[in-house]
């Protein structure tokens, strides 16, 4: 009968045929679920030959290089390169505001990376890697590239999500694409399945592959982070070190609250203004900053999420006496449409 743990041996079992006994296969770890149980599998089916690739863009969230990497090497054993680029795309984001440019900026920064990762694996191994392993699920294409008989073409296309489809053309990588797969074995059509029942196969996959419960139950990160959760441009003064701390106060108090699983996405979001306040006997002109949570199923709608007031009272009072520099927390109460869950 059907089980997952019959669909996770076919799986490897048609890694494992595709792939051969010679080849490799490179993937780009994004720190998300998706990518993780991909990598986590087709590494059951095929051993070292698997080579992961992390980029730290200087776009993650307070210490997320180190909680990822330590899920992929500790409890994974991935074989993980991870590249710190911070300068790079921090330097090639200097000035920029547009929130389309950032996102293309981001994209081309990236394939630039994983282009030289490729090469000088290709130079280590003395051929050329023959695969990629996408996690991609049909949703994340959803806003890039709208199905057919969805109704929307291109030219609706929302924002560009420059995780899907994105590597240059003459890598002639062929794609492996194990998420897909999952949904095979079963007699629905992909198109048909929500993507709230996709995310729960994922995870359930996920839990038999043994990957963390804590890391299967991460919210959604955007590809190109925090670089849309700082209006404008994002290397101004130490926006991105302050919204890293507004940030992790809001996720680790939803967390003790115990409403993290509640929510669909929470995050904070740096404004470029100031506002006059007064701290001590001290008057400031200090950042303001919003705090966004929504419930969803699928990303395409969402709900702002209904704190109770003294959760908000706790939060805004612990940004403002622990975070130089903020002493102004604002709440987003806007549902999507007509707002989007990003700021971006
Ligand atoms: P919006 O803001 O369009 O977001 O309502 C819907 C979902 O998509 C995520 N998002 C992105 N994910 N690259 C990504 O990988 C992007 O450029 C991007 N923009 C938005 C967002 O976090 C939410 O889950």
């Amino acid at each position: 009968g059907w089980s997952m743990e019959n669909v996770l041996d076919e799986e490897i079992k048609v890694i494992k045929s595709t792939v051969g006994t010679e080849d490799h296969v490179i993937c780009a770890l994004s720190g998300g679920v998706d990518s993780t149980v991909a990598a986590t599998l087709v590494h059951k089916a095929i051993g070292d030959r698997l080579h992961c690739i992390f980029v730290d863009n200087g776009l993650l969230r307070y210490k997320e290089k180190e909680r990822v990497m330590e899920t992929f090497e500790r409890d994974l054993h991935l074989p993980v390169t991870c590249v710190d680029a911070t300068d790079q795309f921090l330097s090639e984001l200097k000035g920029v505001v547009d929130p389309e440019k950032k996102r293309k900026i981001i994209g081309k920064e990236f394939i630039s990376i994983f282009d030289a990762f490729a090469h000088d694996l290709e130079q280590k191994l003395g051929r050329k890697p023959s695969y990629l392993v996408q996690g991609t699920l049909y949703p994340d294409v959803i806003e890039s590239c709208p199905p057919p008989g969805s109704g929307r073409t291109h030219s609706h296309t929302i924002k560009s999500h420059h995780n899907v489809g994105g590597l240059p053309k003459d890598m002639k990588l062929k794609l492996i694409e194990p998420l897909k797969l999952l949904f095979k074995g079963m007699s629905v059509l992909i198109i048909d399945l929500s993507i709230f029942s996709r995310r729960i196969k994922v995870r359930q996959l996920g839990r038999i592959l043994d990957v963390p419960q804590g890391f299967l139950k991460r919210h959604p990160f955007p590809g190109p982070g925090l670089a849309v959760r700082v209006l404008g441009d994002v290397t101004t003064g130490n926006a991105l070190d302050v919204l890293r701390q507004v940030d992790e106060i809001f996720i680790q108090s939803i967390k003790d609250a115990g409403l993290y699983d509640e929510i669909w996405q929470a995050f904070a979001v740096f404004l470029p203004v100031r506002s006059v306040g007064v701290q001590g006997d001290q008057r400031t002109h200090s950042h303001v900053v919003a705090l966004r949570a929504v419930t969803s199923q699928d990303g395409m709608t969402a709900d702002w999420y209904y704190f109770e007031h003294k959760f908000l009272d706790d939060v805004s009072r612990k940004i403002c006496n622990s975070v130089r520099g903020v002493n102004r927390v604002v709440l987003d109460i806007t549902s999507k449409p007509p707002s989007t869950i990003e700021w971006e």
